[in-house]
């Protein structure tokens, strides 16, 4: 068996497609019915922040991960207490709407999107270091 046989890519990505489609226009329906969010569930790349809740919460190897993600794209800016950027921990900013400034950035001052950088599960790793308890 070659690899090729083991990897039917095209229905894969037809069968995600229409995943995605699904769960958009079920978020789009749930949010027109007033009716409550579904449990968060991040697939890589969606970026489906309306919809999610913070699936790392409290996750100490995601906490690592955000810290070591954090050193490397946000501590230039954001350093351990704010420098050009804010201290993010003190951010009154929480969960979707943290996400969506990560995501879109934020226009006219030096925040760039990360929207195709970080994917959004990194990005909610992010979140948790930076809601994590200081050690
Ligand atoms: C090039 C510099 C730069 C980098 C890199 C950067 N930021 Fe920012 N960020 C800023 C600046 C400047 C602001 C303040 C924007 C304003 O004036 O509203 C900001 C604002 C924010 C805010 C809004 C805070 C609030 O309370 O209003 C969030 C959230 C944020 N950044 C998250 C991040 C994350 C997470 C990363 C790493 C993935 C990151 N930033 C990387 C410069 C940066």
């Amino acid at each position: 068996m070659t690899p090729s046989d083991s990897l039917p890519t095209e229905p894969i990505v037809k069968t995600t497609a229409r995943i995605l489609c699904a769960a958009l226009l079920a978020g789009a329906l749930g949010e027109a019915a007033g009716q409550a969010h579904q449990p968060p569930k991040v697939t890589a790349d969606t970026y489906v922040w309306e919809q999610t809740e913070n699936p790392y919460s409290g996750d100490a190897e995601a906490i690592a991960e955000g810290q070591r993600l954090y050193r490397s794209t946000c501590y230039i800016c954001h350093g351990d207490t704010g420098a050009r950027g804010p201290n993010l921990r003190k951010s009154k900013l929480k969960g979707q709407a943290f996400m969506k400034i990560v995501i879109q950035g934020r226009k006219g001052t030096q925040m760039p999107a990360w929207k195709g950088k970080l994917t959004e599960s990194e990005m909610w790793k992010i979140y948790s270091f930076i809601e994590a308890p200081l050690p």
